[in-house]
């Protein structure tokens, strides 16, 4: 499985997002991560589809919306109409995790399960084989910035083994302190899409950034 690197747009100029995104696409990014947040699932308020609608008329990268919103189910169908390509929708939000995932998947979209740090991985049982991969947060949710949760490393390890173990398809993606440091160490953990904020878009060049992602993905083959 390859590594893809998605820029998440949290940590960039919200006067500047377009900007923001074609440097991403330029520099090579492979997906482009657009945190959704409610004010209910999370304290912070950020975007809604009419900025997944901007952004898909001038970057063709796959945007991938990271819905941290209560009810999930009335916001699926909003962005994919937006032209969303990936949707996240985390365990904690819905009572309805398998219609939810069979619906985005039905509307053509990516359709993967978010799962904050205190959510074991055991809750997935009996949705795994359907989804397109796994998000495991490495931050609470919320904000940009933060470190990384060391314990979660087990948990993706846990997951990858067990992935591993039903012989599934299943990438896992980690949002929340990745940084040029700890990338070698998570691809060796199991991980196979990154997130990055602040590591990519506080950086004078991002682009740079983007670029020694690649490099370190190039050098540690995805487990
Ligand atoms: C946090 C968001 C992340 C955020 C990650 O709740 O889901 O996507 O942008 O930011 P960094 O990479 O700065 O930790
Ligand atoms: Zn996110």
């Amino acid at each position: 499985m390859s590594i893809l690197i998605a820029p998440s747009l949290l940590s960039a100029d919200f006067a500047r997002l377009g900007e923001a995104a074609q440097t991403a696409a330029a520099a090579g990014a492979d997906l482009l991560h657009v945190d959704i947040m409610d004010g209910h699932f999370v304290p912070g308020l950020t975007f809604g589809p009419q900025l997944v609608a901007s952004l898909k008329k001038i970057v063709s990268l796959p945007i991938w919306v990271h819905l941290m919103v209560e009810k999930p189910e009335n916001f699926i169908p909003q962005f994919h109409q937006a032209g969303a390509d990936w949707v996240s929708i985390h365990v904690e939000a819905s009572p309805h995790l398998h219609r939810e995932i069979c619906r985005a998947k039905e509307l053509g979209l990516k359709a993967g399960l978010a799962l904050n740090p205190a959510t074991p991985i055991h809750i997935l049982t009996e949705v795994l084989k359907e989804l397109d991969f796994v998000l495991v947060m490495t931050v609470n949710p919320g904000w940009g910035g933060q470190s990384l949760i060391e314990t979660t490393r087990h948990k993706i390890r846990l997951l990858h083994n067990w992935v591993q173990g039903q012989k599934l398809n299943v990438p896992i993606a980690v949002d929340g302190g990745v940084t040029l440091e700890n990338m070698a160490g998570l691809i060796e953990d199991g991980v196979n899409i990154f997130v990055a904020g602040a590591t990519i878009f506080t950086h004078q060049n991002p682009a740079q950034v983007i670029g020694q992602m690649k490099e370190i993905a190039r050098r540690s083959p995805a487990k």
